[in-house]
This record gives structure tokens, sequence and C-alpha cells, in this order.
């Protein structure tokens, strides 16, 4: 590791981070370790740290090494998906006692909560508020403490450095889930958290589909060495990790993950302002926005105050016009998913959101009427022009319903 403290910015590290050049061929890109076992030189002596690929892999350690160190972090571990490094916490930390999460979490990990956890002892609070709930959720038997910031899909903001402070007090570790902003963007460890979570199938892997196949992961990053080693026995022990090929892609996809993340970051801005302006839009959360009302704690916590790639609007005609600027979008696909180098579009309350009852859902501002943008590399203007004509066709088609056309 000692040679990777000279790179000490982001991009460079981000470049050049991972296993030493190939001694052998000089190889500038780093081969794929695809060897499930491990020569060894007299039995129980191996030749080097690694024995078998579940425990080691070299195409792992280096993209786990490139994850922590990026993160400012000691040590990373990936995952088969985000859902196996998050059972895997759970398992370590909520198993007989309690977590606090806040309240609209990725409905994945409420389904895992609600009914997988239980089964092994997790007794769940759900909080809208963590800064101002946090306290009173909190049992004293408590363990973890769960949030995610950007929320999904409503864009709210989690105060880190208020949230992590009650749950020291109180003996519980802080997990943030950073996926929406990834580790340019947010590093959810320098605001106290313990913990940070990365789905990596999106921003640091970023490339969603391509020509030969594409990857499903999860990472997490932490410095206490104590973590480092129960976190290790049980990635070992339950198995979910991903293979030494998916590894090698999303650390090639991570080396350009600053130009991704800026370049979304920066065109979400125009698009957020322009949908702002636009009269068919009833409202627009984007944290990069002055607008927004947690606009101080992206400050805070954000890069330069960068606002991510995903955006919230609602539009006005309710459920049936949003369904409309989905279905007619040239630019935004209708997908699932986000932070890849194409731009998707969902819409929360009939999509990702669903299993969450209505009534719970209006309360948490996920209406029909909320669309979820997550924006891509495609030309700004290219996606501005889509948008505009998109909302444009959308109101004459509502206004035509109206006049009962
Ligand atoms: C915020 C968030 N957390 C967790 C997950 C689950 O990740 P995976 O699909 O890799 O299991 C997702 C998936 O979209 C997500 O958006």
């Amino acid at each position: 590791m000692a040679e990777l403290d000279l790179y000490d910015r982001f991009r460079t590290r981000a470049v050049r981070l991972g296993l030493p050049r190939d001694e052998v061929t000089g190889a500038l890109v780093e081969p794929i370790c695809l060897t499930t076992t491990f020569e060894q030189r007299l039995p129980g002596k191996p030749q080097s740290q690694y024995v078998y690929s579940r425990p080691g892999n070299p195409s792992r350690v280096s993209l786990e090494r490139c994850i922590a160190d990026l993160e400012s972090a000691s040590h990373g571990l990936v995952f088969s998906s985000g859902l196996a490094a998050t059972a895997m916490l759970m398992i370590a930390y909520a198993s007989n006692s309690h977590v606090a999460c806040m309240a609209n979490l990725y409905s994945g990990k409420r389904r895992y909560l609600t009914l997988v956890g239980p089964k092994h002892g997790v007794a769940v609070s759900f909080a809208d508020n963590m800064e101002e709930e946090l306290e009173g959720v909190l049992r004293d038997d408590a363990k973890l403490v769960w949030i995610e910031t950007p929320r999904n899909p409503t864009l709210s903001l989690v105060d880190i450095a208020a949230v992590s402070t009650v749950a020291r007090r109180q003996g519980a570790l802080t997990v943030v889930d950073n996926t929406f902003l990834s580790l340019y963007i947010q590093n959810p460890l320098k605001f106290g958290a313990d913990l940070v979570l990365y789905l990596v199938t999106k921003f640091i892997n970023g490339h969603s589909a391509n020509n030969v196949k594409d990857v499903l992961m999860g990472a997490i990053a932490f410095k206490s060495p104590k973590l480092k080693s129960e976190l290790s026995l049980l990635q070992n022990a339950m198995g979910s990790v991903p293979s030494p090929s998916d590894c090698w892609l999303a650390h090639r996809g991570n080396k350009t993950l600053y130009v991704r993340a800026r370049t979304a970051s920066e065109t979400a801005k125009k698009l957020a302002v322009a949908l702002e302006e636009c009269p068919h839009v009833v409202t627009v959360i984007y944290p990069g926005l002055i607008s927004h009302p947690q606009h101080p704690v992206a400050a805070k916590q954000h890069r330069e105050s960068l606002g991510g790639g995903m955006i919230a609007f609602r539009i006005k005609g309710c459920g049936e016009a949003a369904e409309k600027f989905c279905e007619s979008s040239r630019y935004f696909t209708l997908a699932e998913s986000l932070s890849g180098v194409k731009s998707l579009c969902e819409i929360p309350a009939c999509m990702t959101h669903t299993a969450i009852a209505e009534e719970e859902r209006q309360r948490m501002g996920i209406y029909q009427d909320l669309i979820r943008l997550s924006v891509g590399l495609e030309d700004a203007e290219d996606l501005l022009e889509d948008v505009a004509s998109t909302l444009a066709k959308v109101a004459e088609f509502i206004a035509s319903q109206d006049n009962g056309n």
C-alpha cells in the first residue's frame, strides 16, 4: 500500500490504484486473475496470501483496495450484490438486536428487514426524520443505524454527522448507503459514519450494459480493524463474493468515475434549472439547487456542492402525465437502476416503490406524478431538448384529454 500513498489526488488515485505492474509481461492493464485455486510450495505453505478465490483473489483485492483508498477508509470488501452486502451487515450487527432506519429506505432493504431479518432476531424501527427522531426510536440494545443520503427517490438529505453522533453515543454503528453520490461526490466516513455501502452496479462500474456482460456488485468500506476481521470472516463464510472478471470490469469502470460523476452532475443541474422554469412542472427536487430545502447539507457534505446525477420532479397532469412522459421521452429510457452512461427515467410509485403501501408512499412524497431521472452522459443539449419537447407533448395530450378530444 505504501506506493499508493504517493497518489494524493482523486483522479490520479482512481486511475493508478491497483495491483503492481505485472513483472513478467509488463502489461499496462492489470490481468484478470481467473484462477479459483493457487499452487502451494509445501502443504500449508502457500506462495502468497492467496490460497483459494473465495477467501481472496488478486482481482478482487485490487478493487477492494482501490475503493477503500478512494473512500479514505482502511478496508474495503466487495460482494455479489448490494443486497448481499446489506444482508451480511444485518447478520453481523443486527441479529437478536435492533436497527434504526430511515422510513423510505430502498425497497429491497425494507424487504430484507421486514421479511428476512425477523427470522434471525432483527427488530427494526423506521423514522421519517432521522436527525429529529433517532434518539427517540433507538433502543438500548441497538447495534446499527442505517441511512441513505440523498434518499431514494425524493432526494432529501440526511446530515451524516448529526445522525452518527447520536448513534455513537448509544453504542450503535452508522451505515451510509452512498450509492447515489459515489466515492467522488461524498465520503461519509469523513462525517463520522462507521461504514459506507455502495451498489457498485451503479456509479462505480457505471456502464449498465456493455457488449460482453455487465456487473451486479456491492461494496463496503470502513476504518476499524475489528470490523475488518469480523466482516472478512463472514465474507468468506457466507461466500457471496463476485467473480474476478466482474471485479476487473468494476475496477476499470471506476477509473473514469470522476469524469462520469462530474458530467452527470453538471448536466443534471442544467436539467433541474430548466425543469424549475417549465410551466408543465409542479416541483423539482435536486440537491444541487439553492431551492433544495437542505442545500446547506449538500454544501457541507458534497464535493463542491455537486448535486449528483439524480433528479426528481412532479409533473402537471397527475400519474397519467408521468406515464406519458416516460413513454414518450427519446433519451430517458424507461428502466429501473441509475448512474449508468445512458439516461433513465422511472415512476417510483408504480415501479421501484410499489412494496410501500400507497398511504405511506404519499406521506413520504412519492406521488403518482413523481418522476425520477437518472442523468447519463449524453450531450446536455440533447437531454434539454428532449425534456422540453416531451413535456410539451405531454401537456398537449393532457389538454386534449381535458377537452374530451
Ligand atoms: C439505494 C440502493 N440500495 C441497495 C440496492 C440493492 O442493490 P443490488 O441490486 O446490487 O442488490 C439498490 C438497488 O437498486 C439501491 O438503489
